[in-house]
């Protein structure tokens, strides 16, 4: 195999820098699969980990990219044969094992999922490990007893990639959906994808937090952690639950147990991470189906694999606004 090209991330002096590099096939990590990967997409966390402003990166060099889809080139596993078009995503990709900002990529066998009948590669990097993790929190929610009766339902970071895809999925199950902002100009953008309302986070009052407030939500699905996820508990109606995702605002959590225990609320912790078969299958399927996006290309956009160093500080600044796809494979 020739030379391919690679978005390597590397620490020196403890800086930590991504670039664009070329590696051969032996430089790649074990597995049984090795994929010719056809894109790949940016999510906040990959933005941490190409800056070094998380420490995200478990292995140094490391190419970048939680997700990749593509065509299997070869396979040591009776579960994949050359040719297959595949999904991998999360594990230890593009954090500890080489991931899928790179023209090849070499990863376990128990890591990769068959294309869903009814995805296109590119609709599957649209989604990527954003659209898993808002199926997965809709998923949840549901089996922990959310209906679209049961109330409003309020998506921090809205137009964020879980939080457009979270308002999306939503909406198109019948929910009455609120899209919490920082974004002013983006009122439109999520209205168009299914909210009913949208909040200002400026709107809100995050000082005077009381342990139990006005009850208004049935769920919801958070990106933002700190003092909104400490809002959203304290307003929380008589047996709702709170898929908690993210923490792009902070990793704190100063709350009481009120919420919990008067009024039956459940925290639900949501790991795209390490959720194995046959859970991870099993929602690929449903985005596919019945959980599928209706605004997919409205909130996608596509850059070429040599625009990737320029993008990820959108992601840090907060003004990230749905998908990014990468096209790796050359066009
Ligand atoms: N638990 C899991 O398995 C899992 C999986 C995927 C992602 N996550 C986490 O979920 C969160 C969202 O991920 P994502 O990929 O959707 O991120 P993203 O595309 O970068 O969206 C994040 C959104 O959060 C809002 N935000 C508010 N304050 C922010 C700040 N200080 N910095 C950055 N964003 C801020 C912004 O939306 P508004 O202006 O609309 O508020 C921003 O667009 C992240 O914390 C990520 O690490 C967790």
């Amino acid at each position: 195999m020739h030379p391919f090209k690679a978005f390597l991330i590397e620490e020196n002096d403890g800086l930590t820098k991504g670039h664009l590099v070329d590696m051969d096939e032996s430089q790649l990590d074990p597995g049984e699969v090795l994929i010719k990967v056809a894109y790949s997409s940016v999510n906040y966390k990959d933005a941490l980990a190409a800056t070094g402003v998380g420490r995200i990166i478990r292995r140094f060099p490391c190419v970048g990219g939680i997700d990749l889809s593509g065509t299997v080139a070869a396979s040591a596993d009776p579960r994949f044969q050359a040719g297959d078009p595949v999904i991998a995503t999360s594990y230890d990709i593009g954090v500890a094992h080489h991931g899928g900002y790179a023209e090849y990529a070499r990863v376990p066998a128990q890591w990769v999922v068959g294309l869903p009948t009814g995805l296109t590669l590119f609709q599957a990097m649209a989604l990527g490990t954003a659209g898993f993790t808002a199926a997965l929190g809709v998923v949840r929610m549901e089996e922990n007893g959310l209906r679209p009766e049961s109330g409003p339902v309020i998506v921090t970071g809205a137009t964020g990639g879980v939080g457009s895809l979270a308002v999306d999925i939503l909406a198109q199950r019948g929910y009455q959906v609120t899209a919490l902002t920082g974004k002013e100009g983006e009122i439109g953008y999520l209205k168009e994808l299914g909210a009913s309302e949208v909040m200002l986070r400026s709107s809100l009052d995050l000082s005077r937090i009381r342990p139990l407030d006005r009850a208004i939500w049935a769920g919801a699905v958070d990106n933002l952690g700190g003092d909104v996820l400490a809002w959203i508990a304290s307003t929380m109606k008589q047996g709702g639950t709170i898929a908690s995702i993210g923490l792009a605002a902070s990793a704190s959590l100063k709350t009481t147990v009120m919420p919990f225990i008067l009024r039956g609320a459940s925290l639900l912790g949501i790991d795209s991470g390490y959720i194995g078969e046959p859970y991870r299958s099993g929602v690929w399927q449903r985005l596919a189906s019945d959980l599928r996006p209706q605004h997919l290309e409205r909130m996608t956009r596509t850059i070429a694999f040599d625009a990737l160093p320029a993008i990820f500080d959108e992601y840090i600044q907060g003004q990230a606004r749905g998908r990014v796809v990468v096209s790796i494979a050359a066009q």
